[in-house]
């Protein structure tokens, strides 16, 4: 178990979360709803996308998000201890019949993606006399978890002999929403569309008055048309989107120069010798590594930022440590007393900065990957 209970000059490492960039991205969702009554759910999973969701979730709260997305009864079961007030935690992810109950039992809104599991689920809600939330989860074209829209008309028709579920919403999720034209997400918005219209016109629709939810960041920021009652934004919330919105990126990761020391010309830099000198070189070793989620494949490829000047990543990345070449930075000998300065790995220095999206763009993924990757090992700070 790791224990981060020490001011940040403790460590030679740590992410710091900017809570007030968090607010601005919720704000700048809240501006893109097509409507001011489209609810809006903070999706919060894997630990905040990694941000620390003993931070994040309370400064949602704080700023009127009521309804929160996670992927497991672990993350929800947190939730709840950090935000007793929230008025829906969803467990997004798919889970077994036997999950599914226990959710029940727990007073957790669930995703009911297949017709099979509704009258076990009506069975155990009856037993305990606990009424279980549930959202219909309809596989309208992203071919993962989730019932056929035919399907889900046929569950709605059964429903009406299931009070002991609420129906409290049909939801959907876009596979394409970072595109700004797509025929996919068309073809699913009309899916969608079809099985409110289906449901609108339902009995059902004298009792129950589900949530219809369907578009993440991207699906916020640039498709209006799919924002039905509620939205699910998670990583624009974290200040990364597909679109030009202007987002501020919440996390930056820092660590300090360890070690600073002169290398000759033709020596080489760490395992494998990928680095040999081509100069008498100043070279600085930062104490994080791939064990703190700074990719192996980011050996050689990228920079840090020291003192708003870029310094690059030479040799392979160890697991704790890796070195950057200081040979080019100036105004490291006029450091006095600061003998291990500052690097910043993702954030900005003095004008420049770096982003998830910059790792990622050299990895061939996306920054989502980025951010959930970051090791527990980083103490996560609000600033
Ligand atoms: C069902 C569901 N809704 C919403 C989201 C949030 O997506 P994004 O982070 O792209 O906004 C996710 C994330 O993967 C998801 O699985």
């Amino acid at each position: 178990m790791i224990r981060h209970t020490l001011p940040a000059q403790a460590y030679n490492k740590w992410t710091e979360v900017n809570l007030s960039a968090l607010k601005h991205n919720l704000q700048t969702l809240r501006a893109a709803c097509a409507r001011p009554q489209v609810q809006i759910m903070g999706i919060v999973k894997a630990n905040a996308y990694s941000h620390n969701v003993s931070l994040i979730a309370p400064a949602l709260f704080e700023a009127g998000v009521r309804h929160f997305g996670v992927a497991t009864l672990g993350e929800a079961l947190y939730l709840r201890e950090l935000c007793p007030k929230a008025e829906m935690i969803l467990i997004l992810g798919a889970q077994t019949l036997e999950q599914s109950q226990e959710l029940l039992q727990q007073g957790f809104d669930f995703v009911l993606h297949t017709p099979a599991d509704l009258p076990a689920l009506a069975h155990s809600a009856r037993a305990s006399g606990i009424r279980g939330q549930v959202h219909l989860k309809v596989d309208t074209g992203m071919g993962r978890v989730g019932m056929s829209p035919a399907e889900a008309r046929q569950m709605l028709d059964q429903w009406r002999d299931t009070p002991e579920l609420t129906l409290r919403g049909i939801c959907s999720h876009l596979a394409t929403s970072d595109q700004r034209e797509s025929p996919l997400l068309q073809q699913q918005l009309s899916a969608f569309r079809e099985l409110q219209q289906f449901f609108s016109a339902h009995p059902l629709a004298a009792q129950a008055r589900p949530l219809f939810h369907l578009g993440n960041s991207d699906a916020v920021l640039q498709h209006p048309q799919t924002h039905f009652d509620m939205v699910r934004p998670g990583i624009a919330l974290y200040g990364y989107s597909s679109t030009a919105a202007p987002l501020q990126p919440v996390l930056s990761v820092k660590a300090r120069i360890t070690q600073r020391k002169h290398l000759p010309t033709g020596h080489s830099l760490g395992y494998g010798a990928t680095f040999i000198t081509a100069r008498p070189s100043q070279v600085g070793i930062v104490g994080i590594g791939y064990a703190d989620g700074v990719p192996r494949l980011l050996s050689n490829q990228q920079d840090v930022l020291i003192k708003g000047q870029r310094a690059p990543i030479i040799g392979r990345i160890s697991m704790d440590q890796l070195a950057v070449d200081l040979t080019d930075i100036q105004g490291l000998d006029d450091l006095g007393d600061e003998a291990n300065p500052e690097v910043v790995l993702i954030g900005h220095s003095n004008g420049d900065s770096i982003s998830a999206r910059e790792w990622a763009n050299k990895l061939n993924t996306i920054p989502y990957e980025i951010l959930t990757g970051l090791g527990t090992r980083l103490p996560r700070y609000a600033v």
